[in-house]
C-alpha cells in the first residue's frame, strides 16, 4: 500500500510512520510541510504522495488550550477532516481519522459504544465530533477510529508528566473522578495496520483493555518505576480546577474491533509496563 501519514511527527504519527512503514510504502507530512486548514496544501500534498490510502493523525490536541482558541481548534480538528475528506472522496483515496473517548458526556456507568450518543462536555471534544460528522456525511470509504488518554514515544504525555513530577520531589494530587483506558500509541499503531490490510471501513473503538482513573495510572506508573518516596493524593476535577470539563466515565467499548478482526489490544497494564521497560 501507499500510503501518506499526516501529522507523522506526532505522539501517534510517529509510531503509524514507522509500524507501517516496515511494511508498506509511507510518506510523512507534518506542520512544516503543509497546513491542513489550508485547501491547496491539503491538495498538494495528496497529490504528491500518489498514496492510495490518508491517514489523518494531526489534530489540536490540547484540550485546555481549545477552551480559549475555539476558532483554532475547530478549523484543525473539524475544517482540516472536511478538506481531507473532499479531496480523498474525489481522488478514490481511503481515509483513516482518528477521533476522541471526548465525545461523550461521560453519564454512562458502562463501555460507550460506537453507536451512542455523542455529547461532548468541552470545544476539544466539540470539535472532534465536528470533524466525525464532516468524515461521515463526505466520505463513504474511511476508518473512523476513536482512542484515548494516548501516550507514547514521540510526544509529551501523563506518563512523562508524572514522572518527571515525581523526579522534582514532593507529593502528587492526581484526579481520581475520570475514568478512561490508557493507551500505548505503539500498540495502536498495530492494530491500525490489522484493520487496514483487512480493508475494514466504519467507526471503530480502540484503546488497551481493561480501565482506571487517572489517579490509579499514576500509581502504576510510580510503581513500574519503582518510586516508593512519592506520595500521590486522590483529587476531584473540580479541584484541579482545569480550563476544560472532562467526561467523568469514557472508556470506550472495542467488541466491534474484536469481532472484525479476532484481535484483541493488550490490558493497559501489560501496555505500560512495557513502554516503561523503555523509558
Ligand atoms: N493524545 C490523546 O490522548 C488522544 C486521545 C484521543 C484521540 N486523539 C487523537 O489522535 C490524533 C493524534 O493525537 P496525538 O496526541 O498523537 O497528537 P500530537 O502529538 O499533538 O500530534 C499532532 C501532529 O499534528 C500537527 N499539526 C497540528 N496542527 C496542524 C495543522 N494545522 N496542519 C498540519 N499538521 C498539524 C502537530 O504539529 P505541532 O506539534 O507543531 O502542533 C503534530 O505534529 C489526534 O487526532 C487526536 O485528536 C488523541
Amino acid at each position: 500500500m501507499k500510503i501518506l501519514v499526516l501529522g507523522h511527527k506526532g505522539m501517534l504519527g510517529a509510531d503509524l510512520a514507522a509500524i507501517l512503514g516496515r511494511v508498506h510504502d509511507v510518506t510523512g507530512k507534518d506542520i512544516e510541510d503543509f497546513d491542513i486548514v489550508s485547501v491547496s496544501d491539503c491538495r498538494r500534498v495528496v497529490e504528491e504522495s500518489g498514496a492510495n490510502t490518508v491517514i489523518n493523525a494531526t489534530g489540536y490536541t490540547d484540550v485546555d488550550g481549545c477552551e480559549t482558541d475555539e476558532t483554532g481548534c475547530f478549523a484543525v480538528n473539524a475544517e482540516g477532516v472536511k478538506n481531507m475528506a473532499l479531496i480523498c472522496k474525489r481522488t478514490g483515496i481511503k481515509l483513516i481519522h482518528f477521533s476522541t473517548d471526548y465525545v461523550f458526556d461521560g453519564t454512562k456507568i458502562v463501555p460507550y459504544v460506537e453507536d451512542d450518543i455523542c455529547g461532548p462536555v468541552n470545544v476539544y471534544g466539540r470539535s472532534k465530533l465536528k470533524g466525525e460528522e464532516y468524515l461521515r456525511k463526505l466520505s463513504d470509504n474511511y476508518l473512523l477510529l476513536r482512542t484515548s488518554w494516548l501516550y507514547g514515544k514521540h510526544g509529551r504525555n501523563f506518563v512523562g508528566a508524572i514522572l518527571e513530577k515525581a523526579k522534582g520531589g514532593g507529593d502528587l494530587e492526581v484526579v481520581d473522578d475520570q475514568r478512561g483506558s490508557p493507551t500505548y500509541t505503539a500498540d495502536l499503531a498495530a492494530a491500525v495496520r490489522v484493520l487496514l490490510e483487512g480493508d475494514h471501513r466504519g467507526v471503530f473503538h480502540m484503546t488497551n483493555r481493561g480501565s482506571c482513573s487517572w489517579y490509579q495510572f499514576a500509581l502504576k506508573i510510580l510503581e513500574y518505576k519503582g518510586i516508593q518516596d512519592v506520595r500521590i493524593t486522590p483529587i476531584k476535577s473540580a479541584q484541579l480546577g482545569a480550563r476544560a470539563s472532562r467526561p467523568g466515565y469514557s472508556v470506550l467499548s472495542c467488541r466491534k474491533f474484536a469481532d472484525a478482526t479476532h484481535r484483541t489490544m493488550r490490558f493497559w497494564q501489560v501496555a505500560l509496563q512495557d513502554y516503561m521497560s523503555g523509558t
